[in-house]
Protein backbone atom coordinates (compact mmCIF):
# COMPACT_ATOMS: atom_id res chain seq x y z
CA UNK A 1 0.00 0.00 0.00
CA UNK A 2 1.53 3.73 -0.86
CA UNK A 3 1.87 5.87 1.71
CA UNK A 4 -0.83 8.20 2.79
CA UNK A 5 1.49 10.47 4.03
CA UNK A 6 0.94 14.49 2.92
CA UNK A 7 -2.73 12.93 1.58
CA UNK A 8 -5.63 15.55 2.05
CA UNK A 9 -8.83 13.97 3.50
CA UNK A 10 -11.33 16.46 1.41
CA UNK A 11 -14.32 13.93 -0.36
CA UNK A 12 -14.60 9.99 0.38
CA UNK A 13 -14.30 9.81 -3.64
CA UNK A 14 -10.81 10.08 -3.68
CA UNK A 15 -10.01 7.09 -2.01
CA UNK A 16 -9.43 3.69 -3.40
CA UNK A 17 -11.12 0.78 -2.26
CA UNK A 18 -8.01 -0.24 -0.61
CA UNK A 19 -7.08 2.85 0.87
CA UNK A 20 -10.50 2.68 2.41
CA UNK A 21 -9.56 -1.01 3.79
CA UNK A 22 -6.17 0.30 4.54
CA UNK A 23 -7.97 3.15 7.15
CA UNK A 24 -10.44 0.60 8.64
CA UNK A 25 -7.26 -1.63 9.24
CA UNK A 26 -5.03 1.25 10.52
CA UNK A 27 -7.50 2.26 13.05
CA UNK A 28 -8.93 -1.65 14.25
CA UNK A 29 -5.03 -2.20 14.96
CA UNK A 30 -4.79 1.66 17.52
CA UNK A 31 -8.48 0.30 18.97
CA UNK A 32 -7.05 -3.08 19.82
CA UNK A 33 -3.51 -1.88 21.10
CA UNK A 34 -3.44 2.17 21.54
CA UNK A 35 -0.04 3.98 20.93
CA UNK A 36 -0.06 6.51 23.23
CA UNK A 37 3.16 8.34 21.36
CA UNK A 38 2.20 8.03 18.12
CA UNK A 39 1.64 11.85 17.76
CA UNK A 40 4.56 12.92 19.96
CA UNK A 41 5.89 16.13 18.38
CA UNK A 42 2.92 17.04 15.90
CA UNK A 43 0.45 19.82 16.16
CA UNK A 44 -2.83 19.34 14.69
CA UNK A 45 -5.03 22.70 14.28
CA UNK A 46 -8.73 22.55 14.33
CA UNK A 47 -10.27 25.59 12.60
CA UNK A 48 -14.11 25.43 13.22
CA UNK A 49 -16.27 28.12 11.07
CA UNK A 50 -19.44 25.87 12.06
CA UNK A 51 -20.75 24.25 15.29
CA UNK A 52 -19.48 20.25 16.26
CA UNK A 53 -19.58 18.56 19.08
CA UNK A 54 -18.15 15.08 17.95
CA UNK A 55 -16.12 15.93 15.16
CA UNK A 56 -13.85 18.50 17.01
CA UNK A 57 -13.55 17.31 20.59
CA UNK A 58 -12.76 13.71 18.91
CA UNK A 59 -9.89 15.04 16.99
CA UNK A 60 -8.59 16.58 19.27
CA UNK A 61 -9.01 13.54 21.95
CA UNK A 62 -7.66 11.37 19.42
CA UNK A 63 -4.59 13.88 18.77
CA UNK A 64 -3.88 14.07 22.55
CA UNK A 65 -4.33 10.02 23.21
CA UNK A 66 -1.53 9.64 20.99
CA UNK A 67 0.64 12.11 22.60
CA UNK A 68 0.24 14.89 20.41
CA UNK A 69 -0.51 18.84 20.57
CA UNK A 70 -3.67 20.87 19.28
CA UNK A 71 -4.09 24.26 18.85
CA UNK A 72 -7.74 25.73 16.79
CA UNK A 73 -10.47 27.50 17.17
CA UNK A 74 -14.69 26.50 17.77
CA UNK A 75 -15.90 29.76 17.09
CA UNK A 76 -14.60 31.69 14.15
CA UNK A 77 -16.00 35.16 15.48
CA UNK A 78 -12.92 34.34 17.89
CA UNK A 79 -10.74 34.29 14.90
CA UNK A 80 -9.36 36.99 12.75
CA UNK A 81 -11.72 36.16 9.90
CA UNK A 82 -13.96 38.67 12.11
CA UNK A 83 -11.65 40.96 10.52
CA UNK A 84 -12.09 39.65 7.25
CA UNK A 85 -9.06 37.56 6.70
CA UNK A 86 -9.75 35.69 3.85
CA UNK A 87 -10.30 31.66 4.02
CA UNK A 88 -6.81 31.26 1.77
CA UNK A 89 -4.97 33.86 4.07
CA UNK A 90 -6.43 32.00 7.43
CA UNK A 91 -4.97 28.84 5.89
CA UNK A 92 -1.43 30.38 4.61
CA UNK A 93 -0.75 31.36 8.35
CA UNK A 94 -2.27 28.06 10.05
CA UNK A 95 -0.18 25.80 7.79
CA UNK A 96 3.32 26.87 9.12
CA UNK A 97 2.26 26.75 12.49
CA UNK A 98 0.53 22.85 12.50
CA UNK A 99 1.66 19.50 10.91
CA UNK A 100 -2.05 18.72 9.84
CA UNK A 101 -5.25 20.97 9.53
CA UNK A 102 -8.68 19.40 10.32
CA UNK A 103 -11.78 22.19 9.21
CA UNK A 104 -15.35 22.41 9.42
CA UNK A 105 -16.66 25.36 7.26
CA UNK A 106 -20.07 26.13 5.80
CA UNK A 107 -19.15 26.74 2.45
CA UNK A 108 -19.37 23.68 -0.12
CA UNK A 109 -15.96 23.25 -1.40
CA UNK A 110 -14.66 25.07 1.16
CA UNK A 111 -12.05 22.42 1.56
CA UNK A 112 -10.50 21.96 -1.32
CA UNK A 113 -9.54 25.53 -1.42
CA UNK A 114 -7.78 25.12 1.71
CA UNK A 115 -5.82 22.07 0.37
CA UNK A 116 -5.21 24.60 -2.46
CA UNK A 117 -2.94 26.70 -0.76
CA UNK A 118 -1.77 24.26 2.30
CA UNK A 119 1.63 22.43 1.80
CA UNK A 120 0.13 20.31 5.04
CA UNK A 121 -2.68 17.98 5.01
CA UNK A 122 -5.98 19.23 5.51
CA UNK A 123 -8.86 17.11 6.59
CA UNK A 124 -12.20 17.96 5.83
CA UNK A 125 -14.68 17.98 9.11
CA UNK A 126 -17.60 18.71 6.77
CA UNK A 127 -18.02 21.27 3.89
CA UNK A 128 -21.86 22.75 3.51
CA UNK A 129 -23.89 19.97 2.80
CA UNK A 130 -21.27 18.36 0.69
CA UNK A 131 -18.64 15.73 2.21
CA UNK A 132 -17.53 14.43 5.86
CA UNK A 133 -14.66 12.17 5.07
CA UNK A 134 -13.79 10.82 8.26
CA UNK A 135 -17.35 10.66 9.41
CA UNK A 136 -17.70 8.17 6.46
CA UNK A 137 -14.61 6.32 7.29
CA UNK A 138 -15.98 6.16 11.05
CA UNK A 139 -19.49 4.67 9.89
CA UNK A 140 -17.85 2.47 7.32
CA UNK A 141 -15.83 1.07 10.91
CA UNK A 142 -18.59 0.93 12.54
CA UNK A 143 -21.03 -1.26 9.96
CA UNK A 144 -17.90 -3.56 9.14
CA UNK A 145 -17.31 -3.79 13.02
CA UNK A 146 -21.28 -5.05 13.40
CA UNK A 147 -20.83 -6.86 9.67
CA UNK A 148 -17.87 -8.25 8.69
CA UNK A 149 -18.59 -10.22 6.26
CA UNK A 150 -19.62 -7.32 4.37
CA UNK A 151 -15.61 -6.86 3.28
CA UNK A 152 -15.69 -10.27 2.07
CA UNK A 153 -18.73 -9.15 -0.31
CA UNK A 154 -21.49 -10.49 1.84
CA UNK A 155 -24.66 -8.70 1.11
CA UNK A 156 -25.98 -6.17 3.57
CA UNK A 157 -29.57 -3.66 2.81
CA UNK A 158 -28.56 0.04 4.43
CA UNK A 159 -31.65 2.36 4.46
CA UNK A 160 -31.11 6.03 4.52
CA UNK A 161 -33.95 7.89 6.52
CA UNK A 162 -34.64 12.08 7.06
CA UNK A 163 -32.74 14.64 4.81
CA UNK A 164 -31.19 13.51 2.44
CA UNK A 165 -31.22 16.49 -0.02
CA UNK A 166 -28.85 18.38 2.30
CA UNK A 167 -27.22 15.73 5.02
CA UNK A 168 -23.61 15.61 4.03
CA UNK A 169 -23.03 12.42 5.77
CA UNK A 170 -25.04 10.52 3.54
CA UNK A 171 -24.06 12.02 0.43
CA UNK A 172 -20.36 10.79 1.55
CA UNK A 173 -21.57 7.14 3.13
CA UNK A 174 -23.62 6.57 -0.32
CA UNK A 175 -20.48 7.53 -2.02
CA UNK A 176 -18.33 5.36 0.05
CA UNK A 177 -20.54 2.49 -0.79
CA UNK A 178 -19.10 2.73 -4.42
CA UNK A 179 -16.42 0.28 -3.45
CA UNK A 180 -19.34 -2.31 -1.33
CA UNK A 181 -22.00 -2.77 -4.45
CA UNK A 182 -23.11 -5.80 -2.47
CA UNK A 183 -24.87 -3.11 -0.51
CA UNK A 184 -28.73 -2.84 -1.04
CA UNK A 185 -29.54 0.73 -0.33
CA UNK A 186 -33.02 1.88 0.56
CA UNK A 187 -34.01 5.49 1.04
CA UNK A 188 -36.74 7.34 2.79
CA UNK A 189 -37.10 10.76 2.77
CA UNK A 190 -40.01 13.61 2.84
CA UNK A 191 -40.89 15.09 -0.45
CA UNK A 192 -38.32 17.78 -1.41
CA UNK A 193 -35.64 16.44 0.74
CA UNK A 194 -34.80 13.21 -1.25
CA UNK A 195 -31.39 12.13 -2.17
CA UNK A 196 -30.16 14.18 -5.04
CA UNK A 197 -30.31 12.81 -8.52
CA UNK A 198 -26.78 13.00 -9.40
CA UNK A 199 -26.43 10.84 -6.15
CA UNK A 200 -27.92 8.25 -7.27
CA UNK A 201 -27.25 8.35 -10.67
CA UNK A 202 -23.34 7.51 -9.57
CA UNK A 203 -24.18 5.32 -7.29
CA UNK A 204 -25.79 3.28 -10.14
CA UNK A 205 -23.00 3.39 -12.34
CA UNK A 206 -20.96 1.63 -9.47
CA UNK A 207 -23.71 -1.17 -9.75
CA UNK A 208 -25.26 0.31 -6.15
CA UNK A 209 -28.82 -0.16 -6.06
CA UNK A 210 -30.89 2.49 -4.35
CA UNK A 211 -34.95 1.68 -3.52
CA UNK A 212 -37.20 4.49 -2.06
CA UNK A 213 -39.03 2.67 0.39
CA UNK A 214 -43.05 3.95 0.77
CA UNK A 215 -42.59 4.46 5.13
CA UNK A 216 -40.11 4.44 7.90
CA UNK A 217 -41.69 1.30 8.98
CA UNK A 218 -41.06 -0.53 5.80
CA UNK A 219 -37.43 0.61 6.12
CA UNK A 220 -37.33 -0.52 9.58
CA UNK A 221 -38.17 -3.95 9.03
CA UNK A 222 -36.16 -4.37 5.65
CA UNK A 223 -32.81 -3.22 7.09
CA UNK A 224 -29.60 -4.85 8.58
CA UNK A 225 -28.53 -0.85 8.82
CA UNK A 226 -30.67 1.97 9.13
CA UNK A 227 -29.04 5.03 9.20
CA UNK A 228 -31.05 8.28 10.54
CA UNK A 229 -30.46 11.60 10.12
CA UNK A 230 -31.97 15.07 11.67
CA UNK A 231 -34.63 16.89 9.87
CA UNK A 232 -33.35 20.32 8.97
CA UNK A 233 -36.00 22.32 10.64
CA UNK A 234 -34.86 25.04 8.70
CA UNK A 235 -35.51 23.83 5.52
CA UNK A 236 -39.44 23.66 5.44
CA UNK A 237 -40.96 26.63 4.37
CA UNK A 238 -44.09 25.62 6.19
CA UNK A 239 -43.70 25.34 10.12
CA UNK A 240 -47.15 23.21 9.68
CA UNK A 241 -45.80 20.82 7.16
CA UNK A 242 -42.68 20.28 9.41
CA UNK A 243 -44.52 19.22 12.87
CA UNK A 244 -46.58 17.18 10.11
CA UNK A 245 -43.86 14.90 8.74
CA UNK A 246 -41.92 14.83 11.59
CA UNK A 247 -43.83 12.57 13.71
CA UNK A 248 -43.47 10.42 10.45
CA UNK A 249 -40.31 10.44 10.55
CA UNK A 250 -39.65 9.23 14.20
CA UNK A 251 -38.51 5.66 15.48
CA UNK A 252 -39.78 4.07 18.73
CA UNK A 253 -38.81 0.83 20.35
CA UNK A 254 -42.75 0.21 19.43
CA UNK A 255 -41.69 0.59 15.83
CA UNK A 256 -38.81 -2.04 16.61
CA UNK A 257 -41.06 -5.30 17.25
CA UNK A 258 -40.87 -6.13 13.60
CA UNK A 259 -37.16 -5.25 13.12
CA UNK A 260 -34.46 -7.90 12.13
CA UNK A 261 -32.98 -9.34 15.11
CA UNK A 262 -29.47 -8.13 14.02
CA UNK A 263 -31.07 -4.57 13.19
CA UNK A 264 -28.05 -2.02 13.94
CA UNK A 265 -29.37 1.78 13.95
CA UNK A 266 -26.74 4.04 13.36
CA UNK A 267 -27.16 7.99 13.53
CA UNK A 268 -24.25 10.65 13.14
CA UNK A 269 -26.04 13.05 15.81
CA UNK A 270 -26.75 14.99 17.08
CA UNK A 271 -30.40 13.56 17.20
CA UNK A 272 -33.37 16.01 17.82
CA UNK A 273 -37.00 14.29 17.36
CA UNK A 274 -36.59 11.44 15.28
CA UNK A 275 -35.21 8.91 17.71
CA UNK A 276 -37.50 8.56 20.63
CA UNK A 277 -35.14 7.80 24.37
CA UNK A 278 -37.09 4.44 24.51
CA UNK A 279 -35.04 3.27 21.92
CA UNK A 280 -31.49 3.62 23.32
CA UNK A 281 -32.03 0.82 25.64
CA UNK A 282 -32.93 -1.70 22.65
CA UNK A 283 -30.53 -3.78 20.98
CA UNK A 284 -31.08 -2.33 18.21
CA UNK A 285 -29.42 1.27 19.26
CA UNK A 286 -25.64 1.80 18.02
CA UNK A 287 -25.30 5.32 17.68
CA UNK A 288 -23.28 6.06 20.24
CA UNK A 289 -20.40 3.40 20.20
CA UNK A 290 -20.38 4.83 16.93
CA UNK A 291 -19.32 7.86 18.05
CA UNK A 292 -17.03 6.41 19.81
CA UNK A 293 -15.53 5.04 17.31
CA UNK A 294 -14.82 8.37 15.95
CA UNK A 295 -11.72 8.10 18.38
CA UNK A 296 -9.57 4.89 16.68
CA UNK A 297 -10.63 6.36 13.22
CA UNK A 298 -9.30 9.65 13.58
CA UNK A 299 -6.21 8.60 15.42
CA UNK A 300 -5.20 6.54 11.86
CA UNK A 301 -6.56 9.39 9.71
CA UNK A 302 -4.47 11.85 11.39
CA UNK A 303 -0.95 9.57 11.85
CA UNK A 304 -1.11 8.02 8.09
CA UNK A 305 -1.55 11.87 6.56
CA UNK A 306 1.16 12.67 9.01
CA UNK A 307 3.85 9.84 8.27
CA UNK A 308 3.29 8.70 11.87
CA UNK A 309 1.97 5.19 10.80
N1 LIG B 1 -21.46 13.83 13.45
C1 LIG B 1 -21.05 15.12 13.54
O1 LIG B 1 -20.51 15.69 12.60
O2 LIG B 1 -21.30 15.69 14.75
P1 LIG B 1 -20.85 17.16 15.15
O3 LIG B 1 -21.63 18.12 14.30
O4 LIG B 1 -21.18 17.29 16.62
O5 LIG B 1 -19.38 17.28 14.88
Amino acid sequence: MPSLAGRHVLSIADFSRDEILHILATARDLAARPRRDLLQGRLMATLFFEPSTRTRLSFEAAMQTCGGGVIGFSDAASSSTKKGESLADTIRMVEQYADVIVMRHPRDGSARLASEVSRRPVINGGDGANQHPSQTFLDLFTIAGLFPALLEGAPLTLAFAGDLKYGRTVHSLLTALHHFPTVRVLTVAPRGLEMPEHHLAEAKAFGVTVTPCASLQEAVEEADVLYMTRLQEERFPDPLEFDHIKASYRITAAMLKSAKPALRILHPLPRVNEIAQDVDATVHAHYFQQAGNGIPVRQALVALVTGAC
